[in-house]
């Protein structure tokens, strides 16, 4: 079975099972299943909430369901479970952005029969949340970027871009501050709700209010341009190009930036002296500055409640989603877990009277310039062609308006594909898939007969081949249902245009077109050089260090096993926590670049955010630990040398050069090939340790092929296209393989 039929098969059987068991508590309650945030504040006050919400409703039961707390992990997880058209979680809790694609996709359902008051809610949220005329979710809480401002170092909040970059300078240099302007700039979601706000300030958008895409707008030039300025000025850290939401926020709290964008959940953070805060009594929340031909936007984020459209309980699912958002219970969330109701007239009655960090007024100024992403059920992958961009501009790889332009042509195409039909019609598709199936046993045929033209006419095998081939045809069995069968399923998916984002598009048949389409592109023959660029340095540089390494283990007289097993410990380390380390050890503030320092540097280096910088800490890392495995083939190969033809050598007057090219290389010459096998097949099948440490970036300048595979799959849910280009990294890896094979081939019939 492919990833994607076991994934979706595991998806099936657990909530279905969960389902199963709970549909009906033992007490004869309904059960209704819920998904959404359950850690910390947030699973207090949804404890609380559901206890309350059971003793108001003795014949319903709330079962919470886990789901994984990352955003990113929790909406894979909800389209495996929808994909699968499974009943349960009936409630589930969305991110904003989330809303247009599973309601395009059919899998929730829409809520117009309950008859919400929509005019309660904040507006942006309400439309953010409604698809081709209908409400979908109900807005359970909103998150909105905002500017924290440090009242102790300015005296009032920037209006403008400019008034913020001198008042950042100023204070810097008056009172030592670190940072001038945090934000939350790695390439990640984060980065599109900062560039929609600054944009909007300059008067740009992503899209327009028709849903053209507009990024490439001079607005949108200025607004990036002034955004790369910061940081080439170093108001806006270097460092920050690779800090989510946490690591910007705790620049702040620490006292060591002037200005901060992030999130409402700060605020009681910074408020809280005890945990340690270092600011507060001393910030203060603003709307984010606009120019004259722009105005203040906030990006608009946070939690809604939408009802799986398969879910067997809808009215009593119902009921939990009234229940949840109502006023009561969102000023209890306010209190409990800092987060912003979803209701402006809450602001304006006292409700919220010192359940926020923040006088509510203050509040209600920032939400009220609320601003939805785009709202498109292709969102994920507009978002992510966008972050690419825009972190290749911040990181100066390219001019603002290049990498605006080539995001737009982007976004265009990937708009342009929700648009029209992929494929043609059922019987064209059926005719190409015949077609294809045909030319590939022609080829099978032609070679079958290539292979017997060429063996002397074959004699009947032997009684005992016939039996060994009795024995070995389980193992073979097993071997074509584990790795021919998936294969070949690969193979078939990448035929077709399957996108789990658009099911309405069905799965067409395309052919080859998403080899052809992956040949065209940009990304594909960069992530490619990558990759080569990866195994030729890595597997050079561990040869020749696993070289000396097994020469130095070799030539000691004694503690041989112990100094083989000492080599060995990095190998040990799994790759993510080698990765985890030896990050730490490149951030902005760790070792190296403490070493730097102190070794007389004025400052440490942008390791991570650097596009040629980010391949020392990955070769470094790769190299570290692998080494060790190269030396421990070297040495088994070294034991194997008679030892006589070293004395015979030394007789002979050879110099330890000369001994080494002549007598050591040449017999270790199999156990090299070993070596050259297993490294390079792995290396060009990197992904762990790049995604742990660079994730691919600055923009994809670290992005080897498997981790675009991986992306395209699991993150844009483009399964025809992920299938293509993991046949791809397939392909790559058996042609190398095969290679290898013929090599070591030659090497042994030489010998014999
Ligand atoms: C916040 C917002 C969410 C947004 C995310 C980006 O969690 O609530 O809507 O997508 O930040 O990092």
């Amino acid at each position: 079975m492919s990833r994607s039929g076991v994934a979706r098969a595991l998806a099936v059987l657990l909530p279905l099972s969960i389902a199963a068991a709970c549909a009906r508590a033992s007490d004869g309650r309904t059960v209704i299943t819920y998904a959404g945030s359950a850690v910390g504040a947030e699973g207090e006050v949804l404890a609380r909430q559901i206890a309350r919400f059971e003793a108001q409703h003795p014949e319903l039961a709330v079962t919470v369901v886990p789901s994984p707390d990352a955003s990113d992990e929790r909406h894979q997880r909800y389209v495996q479970w929808l994909n699968a058209g499974v009943p349960s979680p009936d409630v589930l809790q969305l991110d904003v952005v989330w809303t247009p694609e599973l309601a395009a996709a059919g899998w929730i359902q829409p809520l117009d029969r309950y008859h919400v008051d929509e005019r309660s809610f904040l507006d942006a949220a309400v439309r953010a949340n409604r698809w081709q005329g209908a409400l979908y979710a109900v807005p359970l809480f909103v998150d909105v970027g905002m500017l924290y401002v440090r009242t102790d170092l300015v005296p009032q909040p920037p209006g403008t871009f400019d008034e913020l970059d001198a008042m950042a300078r100023d204070a810097m240099t008056a009172h030592g501050v670190r940072y001038g302007f945090a934000i939350e700039g790695a390439r990640y979601e984060g980065l599109v709700t900062v560039f929609l706000e600054v944009s909007a300030g300059f008067g740009g958008a992503i899209l327009d209010p028709h849903g053209g895409v507009v990024v490439d707008s001079p607005a949108d030039v200025r607004a990036l341009s002034w955004l790369r300025d910061a940081v080439r000025h170093g108001v806006i850290p270097t460092a920050a190009l690779g800090w989510q939401e946490e690591q910007a926020r705790l620049a702040f709290q620490e006292g060591d930036a002037v200005f901060l964008r992030s999130w409402p959940y700060a605020a009681p953070l910074f408020a809280d002296e005890a945990a340690g805060s270092r600011v507060a009594g001393k910030f203060a929340i603003a709307p984010m500055p606009a120019t004259d031909d722009g105005r203040s936007a906030a990006a608009l984020g946070g939690a809604q409640l939408a009802i799986n459209a398969r879910s067997q309980h809808a009215d009593a699912a119902w009921q939990l989603v009234e229940f949840l958002t109502a006023p009561e219970a969102q000023v209890e969330r306010a209190r409990i877990a800092g987060e912003y109701p979803s209701r402006p007239a809450l602001y304006r009655d006292g409700s919220l009277d010192g359940a926020l960090s923040v006088p509510p007024a203050d509040a209600l100024a920032v939400i009220e310039r609320a601003t939805a992403r785009p709202v498109t059920p292709v969102y994920a992958e507009l978002s992510s062609a966008l972050q690419i961009q825009l972190h290749r501009a911040l990181t100066g790889q390219a001019r603002a308006e290049a990498a605006l332009t080539q995001a737009a042509g982007e976004l265009r195409a990937i708009v342009g594909a929700t648009e029209q039909p992929i494929g043609g019609d059922r019987s064209s598709s059926s005719v190409g898939a015949l077609a294809l199936l045909a030319v590939i046993v022609a080829i099978v045929i032609v070679l079958a007969r290539r292979r017997r033209g060429r063996a002397s006419s074959p004699a009947p095998l032997p009684r005992e081949e016939r039996l060994g081939w009795t024995f070995v045809a389980p193992a073979l069995g097993v071997i074509l249902l584990i790795a021919l069968f998936p294969l070949g399923w690969t193979f078939w998916e990448s035929l077709h245009a399957h996108d789990l984002r658009m099911p309405w598009q069905g799965r067409p048949f395309v052919g080859l077109a998403q080899y052809v389409s992956i040949g065209e592109s940009g990304r594909f023959w960069a992530a490619l050089a990558h990759t080569a660029l990866f195994a030729i340095v890595t597997v050079s540089l561990e040869l020749v260090l696993g070289t000396a390494l097994a020469l130095a283990i070799d030539g000691l007289r004694r503690g041989r096993g112990t100094a083989r097993a000492v080599t060995l410990l990095p190998w040990a380390i799994p790759t993510v926590v080698a990765a985890l380390i030896w990050q730490l050890l490149f951030a902005d503030a760790g070792l190296v670049n403490a070493a730097i320092t102190r070794a007389g540097a004025p400052h440490g280096l942008p390791w991570l955010v650097d596009a040629t910088l980010a391949w020392v800490p990955i070769i470094v890392a790769d190299v570290w630990k692998t080494t060790p495995f190269v030396a421990l083939l070297l040495t088994a190969g070294l034991s194997q040398i008679d030892r006589t033809l070293y004395d015979a050598a030394r007789t002979d007057g050879a110099n330890r050069a000369q001994t080494f090219v002549h007598v050591t290389l040449p017999l270790l010459k199999p156990a090299i090939l070993v070596v050259l096998i297993f490294r390079t097949l792995d290396a060009i099948r990197v992904f762990d340790l790049v995604y742990v440490l660079t994730g691919g970036g600055p923009g994809t300048a670290t992005e080897p092929i498997s981790l675009y595979a991986f992306t395209t799959l699991f993150a844009d849910l483009r399964f025809g296209r992920g299938a293509a280009l993991s046949m791809i990294v397939f392909l790559l890896a058996f042609g190398l393989a095969l290679g290898y094979v013929r090599l070591l081939g030659t090497g042994e019939e030489e010998r014999a």
